[in-house]
């Protein structure tokens, strides 16, 4: 009998495409739906990216680069490393991949295999278990909801076992906004110091997304020894509001590691695309004015969204610091109906919102917060008046 692996039949699909999906069909057939679903910058890529692409295609930049990515983008990576992280690493320590997912899917391929423990912090972005379960490893998910979704080590220490492998470390954080600074890093890092076969991952693609004067903090500038463990990883698509470029980077303890990953990379997709590489290069010598803009503009549509959902029946709102995300505790409208109709989850709450109101947001029973649903501010204004406006009126017809 012909048959697909359980591999494949395992995956759970992304909640977050498939509510994009349904709100794109609505959009086409002429419903006036406000999407809160997006997971991008609704930026376009800054102009001078713009052409060195297309210098990179004059210059017949066209042909396969080193695996690990050129060694000019490399440098350049280093150098911004060096300059916003205070961070010291060599060209051949960092590997250049497709997208920071690729770079994660990397990282958990060369650290982490079969009967291997890692620790997500839930609510975490819903790509990490699934990459974790292709290893063949068991995620253990410690619950940060109660806690302002900011670390608790007392917490994390008790989730660790002899069979953990690495903790995984999103800030700013996908889905919640959370930031952890630096002495909660500091912290963490001190306890983690007790067990050093644990392999830390920070992901840090959100970086330049933070806002109320707080300042980005990896856990790899806490010590040597932390910056030895730590893989810190980062990417183009959020911060020069460049999704479908495909770029993203792992800076890794050092060489032999890097060395080994491009060995998994080169069986896999061999170097990331040559313009996108040359074009990220030049982008990463700039564009701090854009990327100041962009983080204004997202600070004051957070705090624009946060406003217009207050009052909101049976809805709770935590103001997140970064990223572009805002999550809604939603459990309040467990029980209650809409024209007769029951919500008992997230997932329900989200189906109902976007039948009847033609709102859509992200239920993350996916991202293992089962009493949130998440909301991105990559939208305009506008529409984050509009929807705000239309979920209030929903949550107020709940009986
Ligand atoms: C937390 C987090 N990490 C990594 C990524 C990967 O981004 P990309 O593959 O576009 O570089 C995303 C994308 O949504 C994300 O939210």
């Amino acid at each position: 009998m012909l048959r697909i692996t359980d591999r494949a039949k395992n995956v759970s699909p992304s909640l977050t495409l498939a509510i994009t999906a349904q709100a794109n069909k609505m959009k086409s057939e002429g419903i006036d739906v406000v999407s809160f679903a997006a997971g991008e910058p609704n930026f376009n890529t800054p102009d001078y990216i713009i052409n060195a692409a297309k210098e990179a295609l004059d210059k017949g930049l066209t042909k396969y680069t080193p695996v690990p990515g050129t060694k000019e983008l490399r440098e350049q990576i280093c150098k911004k490393l060096k300059a916003d992280n205070n961070l010291d690493y060599d060209f051949d320590q960092i590997i250049v991949s497709t997208g920071g997912k690729q770079t994660l899917y990397n990282v958990f391929q060369t650290i982490v295999q079969e009967g291997d423990e890692v620790i997500l912090l839930a609510p975490y972005w819903l790509s990490y278990p699934e990459m974790i379960k292709f290893c063949g490893a068991k995620v253990v998910s410690v619950d940060l909801a109660e806690d302002k979704c900011l670390l608790n080590v007392d917490k994390i220490e008790k989730a660790i076992t002899p069979n953990t492998r690495a903790i995984l470390l999103n800030s700013p954080n996908n889905p919640t906004g959370a930031i952890y600074d630096k002495e909660s890093l500091c912290a963490l890092a001190d306890m983690l110091k007790k067990y050093p076969d644990i392999w830390v991952i920070s992901d840090e693609i959100y970086e330049k997304l933070v806002y109320d004067n707080q300042e980005h903090f990896s856990i790899a500038q806490e010590s040597k020894e932390m910056y030895d463990r730590t893989f810190v990883v980062n990417g183009m698509s959020k911060a020069y509001a460049m999704t479908g470029w495909r770029l993203g980077y792992v800076a890794c303890p050092n060489a032999q590691i890097a060395k080994a990953m491009s060995g998994l990379q080169s069986h896999q997709t061999s170097n990331a695309n040559s313009i996108t590489q040359y074009a990220s290069c030049v982008g990463l010598q700039g564009g701090e004015e854009f990327m100041a803009n962009m983080k204004q503009v997202f600070e004051a549509r957070r705090n624009m969204l946060f406003d217009a959902l207050q009052g909101a029946q049976y809805i709770t709102v935590n103001k997140p610091q970064g990223a572009f995300y805002m999550m809604l505790n939603v459990s309040g409208t467990f029980g209650k109906s809409y024209e007769g109709t029951v919500i008992n989850s997230a997932l329900d709450f989200a189906n109902l919102l976007i039948k009847n109101a033609s709102v859509a947001v992200v239920p993350c029973e996916g991202f293992d917060a089962p009493n949130f649903v998440r909301l991105s501010y990559a939208i305009s204004e506008a529409d984050i008046i509009k929807g705000a406006q239309r979920i209030k009126e929903f949550a107020s017809k709940l009986k």
